[in-house]
C-alpha cells in the first residue's frame, strides 16, 4: 500500500492519504473487505499526526469507500453497485452506506477531543480541572455507608425519593413550584428530553416539531430516532424568534415546541423575557406543550438568570428537562424531568421501559453531595472560573481572528458562536486546516437540520485551561490565515467533501 506524499504544495496532508487510497481501492488494487492498518500505525510509517490518518479514512467512509467497524478496524467496503459475488460469503459484515448524523458527529467531536495534543473546543464537556473528584469520592462512600446493599438493588423507577425532594427544593428556589413526587429521576438531562418526545409522540401521525434553528445537536439526533421532523425557528439576539411562531403552528400543527432558553446550545444566546412570556401565550393558545431544557440555567456570569418557562407557565403545559451534566460532572449521567400534572404518570411508565431506573448508586451519591453543602460553593466557583475563560476567548477572538468575524457575548452557559466573514473559507475548511494545527472547534452546519451557518464556528470555552485557550486560538488564527492566502486553491464547492467531519 505505497503512498507518498508532498510536504511542499498546497494539498492538505489527509487528502494526499485519501487520494491515493481511493485511487487503490478504485483500480482494485486495495480489494473489497481488506484491513486498512490502524490509524496509529500508518501514521508512524508516514511520519504524520494521527489525525491526518483519522481524517483521510473519515473522508473516505463518508463517501462510502471504507467502512469502520468498532474494535475491528477500517476495511475496504464492498461496492454495493457490483454485481454479487457467486458465494454470498460478504454478506452480513457488510455495514450499509449511513448517513452522517447526529450521533455520529458527536461520537466523532468527543473522540477528537480526547486525542493526544489536540486542543479541543470542540466538544459540550464541563472543565476536568474543575470536577469535584474528593467531594464525590467522600458522597459516595457516605452514601455506601449510610444504605449499603440498597444502592446495588433496584429501586423505585421514579427515582430515589429523597434526592427527587432535595431537586425539588432547588427548582422551588426558582419559583418552580413543584414537590418531590413531580419529579422523574433520568439518565442525564438527555434521558429527559428523549422520555419527553417519547411519551407526547406516541401513536400521533402529526410528526413535527419546532426547534431553534440552530439547535442542539443531541436534540436532532432524538428526533431522528422518532422520526420525527425539525421545524427550524431562526435565532438572534433575543433567542428564538418567537413572534414567528403561530404561523408555524397554524401551518404544520407541530407536537411540541422544544427550546434551550438560557445559554443556548450552540449560539449561547438566552431568550428574552419578552419573547419568554410570548413564547407561552402562543403555545397556550395553541395548546401546544413546550419542552424546556434548562440543563445550562445555572450557569450564569451576569447578574440574576431571568425566570424559567416552566415558573411563568400557567397552562400546566412545560415539560421542564435539567441536570447535573454541565454543573457538576456528567458521568454521573443525572437528570431530570419536570413534566405536567397530566404527564407524570405516563413519563414514569417510559423511563421504566427505557432502562428500569438510575442507577441508585450515583442517585445516593448525588444527595449525599447535595446534602453535604458543596454544591453552592461548586457552582460559585464554575460561574466565575467559566466567565474568565469566555473573557479569553473574546480577546483571543479580538487578537487572531478577522475583523469581520462576528459574535455576541454569552451571558452564560459555555459556548461562544463565532461567524466568520461568508466571502471567506468555509468553516469545514477551517476546521480541516485547524486539524494539522492539533485544534478543533464545532461546524456550526452540523447544528442545523436545513443546513446553513456553513461559516460559523461553535467554541467552547469552558473545557480548555486558559493557557490552551489562547493557544488554541493563535493556531486558529494562523490557519485561518494561512486559508486566506492560499485561497485560491481552496478546493471549490464542488470538490469539497459534502459532510463536514468533526
Ligand atoms: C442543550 C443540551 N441538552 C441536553 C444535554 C445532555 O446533557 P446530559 O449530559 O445531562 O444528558 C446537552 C449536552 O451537551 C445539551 O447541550
Amino acid at each position: 500500500m505505497p503512498i507518498q506524499l508532498m510536504r511542499q504544495t498546497d494539498q492538505p496532508l489527509y487528502l494526499q492519504v485519501a487520494e491515493q487510497l481511493r485511487q487503490q481501492i478504485e483500480s482494485g488494487e486495495l480489494a473489497p473487505q481488506t484491513r486498512l492498518p490502524a490509524s496509529r500505525i500508518l501514521a508512524k510509517k508516514l511520519g504524520v499526526n494521527r489525525i491526518t490518518i483519522v481524517n483521510a479514512y473519515a473522508e473516505l467512509e463518508a463517501e462510502g469507500l471504507v467502512t469502520s467497524r468498532v474494535g475491528s478496524g477500517t476495511f475496504v467496503a464492498v461496492n454495493e453497485d457490483a454485481p454479487p459475488p457467486a458465494s454470498p460469503l460478504w454478506r452480513g459484515t457488510l455495514s450499509p452506506r449511513r448517513p452522517w448524523n447526529a450521533n455520529q458527529m458527536v461520537a466523532e467531536m468527543m473522540r477528537l477531543a480526547r486525542q493526544p495534543g489536540v486542543i479541543s473546543f470542540a466538544g459540550g464537556a464541563p472543565a476536568s480541572d474543575l470536577l469535584p473528584v474528593h467531594e464525590l469520592r467522600r458522597a459516595l462512600n457516605e452514601a455506601m455507608r449510610r444504605d449499603g446493599a440498597a444502592l446495588l438493588q433496584y429501586e423505585e423507577a421514579a427515582g430515589y425519593l429523597p434526592l427527587r425532594e432535595t431537586i425539588a427544593a432547588q427548582l422551588q428556589q426558582q419559583r418552580i413550584p413543584v414537590n418531590g413526587q413531580d419529579i422523574l429521576i433520568t439518565s442525564g438531562c438527555q434521558q429527559a428530553l428523549d422520555v419527553t418526545l417519547n411519551v407526547l409522540t406516541r401513536g400521533s401521525d402529526d410528526n413535527l416539531i419546532v426547534v431553534e434553528d440552530p439547535c442542539y445537536l443531541g436534540f436532532l439526533d432524538i428526533l431522528s430516532a422518532h422520526r420525527m421532523t425539525p421545524v427550524g425557528v431562526p435565532v438572534d439576539a433575543q433567542g428564538m424568534q418567537v413572534e414567528r411562531l403561530e404561523q408555524i403552528i397554524l401551518r404544520h400543527r407541530p407536537r411540541l415546541i422544544y427550546t434551550n432558553p438560557s445559554f443556548h446550545n450552540p449560539t449561547g444566546t438566552t431568550l428574552s423575557l419578552a419573547r419568554r412570556r410570548a413564547l407561552l401565550e402562543v403555545a397556550t393558545r395553541y395548546g401546544v406543550p413546550i419542552l424546556e431544557d434548562a440543563c445550562y440555567d445555572m450557569l450564569y456570569y451576569e447578574g440574576q438568570p431571568l425566570p424559567s418557562l416552566k415558573s411563568l407557565d400557567t397552562a400546566d403545559l412545560v415539560f421542564h428537562a435539567g441536570g447535573y451534566g454541565k454543573t457538576l460532572a456528567p458521568g454521573l449521567r443525572i437528570g431530570y424531568l419536570a413534566a405536567p400534572s397530566a404527564w407524570q404518570e405516563r413519563v414514569i411508565a417510559a423511563k421504566q421501559t427505557a432502562d428500569i431506573l438510575t442507577s441508585p448508586l450515583n442517585q445516593h451519591a448525588l444527595h449525599a453531595y447535595l446534602q453535604s453543602g458543596h454544591y453552592d460553593e461548586h457552582l460559585c466557583l464554575t460561574r466565575r472560573v467559566y466567565r474568565e475563560r469566555r473573557d479569553l476567548m473574546i480577546a483571543a477572538v479580538q487578537r487572531y481572528f478577522p475583523a469581520e468575524a462576528t459574535w455576541r457575548c454569552p451571558t452564560g452557559g459555555m459556548y461562544l458562536w463565532l461567524e466568520m466573514p461568508p466571502s471567506g473559507p468555509t468553516a469545514t475548511d477551517l476546521y480541516l486546516a485547524g486539524i494539522n494545527y492539533n485544534v478543533a472547534f464545532a461546524i456550526g452546519s452540523v447544528f442545523s437540520a436545513s443546513g446553513p451557518f456553513s461559516h460559523a464556528l461553535r467554541l467552547n470555552f469552558a473545557t480548555p485551561a486558559a493557557d490552551e485557550i489562547e493557544e488554541g486560538m493563535r493556531r486558529l488564527g494562523k490557519a485561518w490565515k494561512e486559508l486566506l492566502t492560499r485561497s485560491l486553491n481552496v478546493p471549490q464547492p464542488s470538490q469539497r467533501c459534502a459532510v463536514p467531519i468533526l
